[in-house]
């Protein structure tokens, strides 16, 4: 049976994924809006993952006999200055699952709570994908502004042989 303080910590989580879903769904309506087709795609797939994501906690405390909590969802950020403010909020969000996953397995391993370690486990590893993702969408971001800069710095170097 898992304590008090592990349910009410599984139960945070599942606020934390309800979160994390309208945080991807506001980066999609911003994506929309802005004519980012690709990013707005991404996006709304990704805020059905951390529905999913939620469901699994929320069947998790269902099979232990525990009930889970649904929660108001806190309002999302919708606005965004560009691409790279997008995905350096997804890391960010992301490295705070994480770190708010581990405290989670911290708590149940010193409690000796089997399932729900053992339950947990495959969301340490997503975390390390979703981590992962968000460093490359990063770095795509970040190359595409250098190809536009390698674009004007061509531009310039034309100008320069008009000179006399
Ligand atoms: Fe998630
Ligand atoms: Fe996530």
């Amino acid at each position: 049976m898992a304590s008090k303080k592990v349910v009410k910590l599984i139960n945070d989580q599942i606020a934390m994924e309800a979160d994390s879903s309208a945080i991807y769904l506001a980066m999609a309506t911003w994506a929309v809006k802005n004519g980012y087709k690709g990013t707005a795609a991404f996006m709304f797939k990704q805020a059905e993952e951390e529905r999913e994501h939620m469901y699994k906690f929320i069947h998790f405390l269902g099979e232990i006999g525990e009930q889970a909590i649904i929660s108001k969802v806190t309002e999302p950020k919708a606005d965004y200055r560009g691409l790279l403010e997008v995905m350096q909020t997804t890391l960010g969000h992301e490295k705070k699952v994480t770190a708010s996953i581990h405290n989670i397995m911290s708590v149940a391993r010193k409690e000796d709570d089997y399932p729900v370690t053992s339950f947990l486990k495959w969301f340490i590893d997503e975390q390390v994908e979703e981590e992962a993702t968000a460093n490359e969408l990063i770095d795509i971001v970040k190359m595409a502004g250098k190809v536009s800069e390698y674009l004007a710095d061509k531009e310039i170097g034309a100008k320069a042989a008009k000179k006399d």
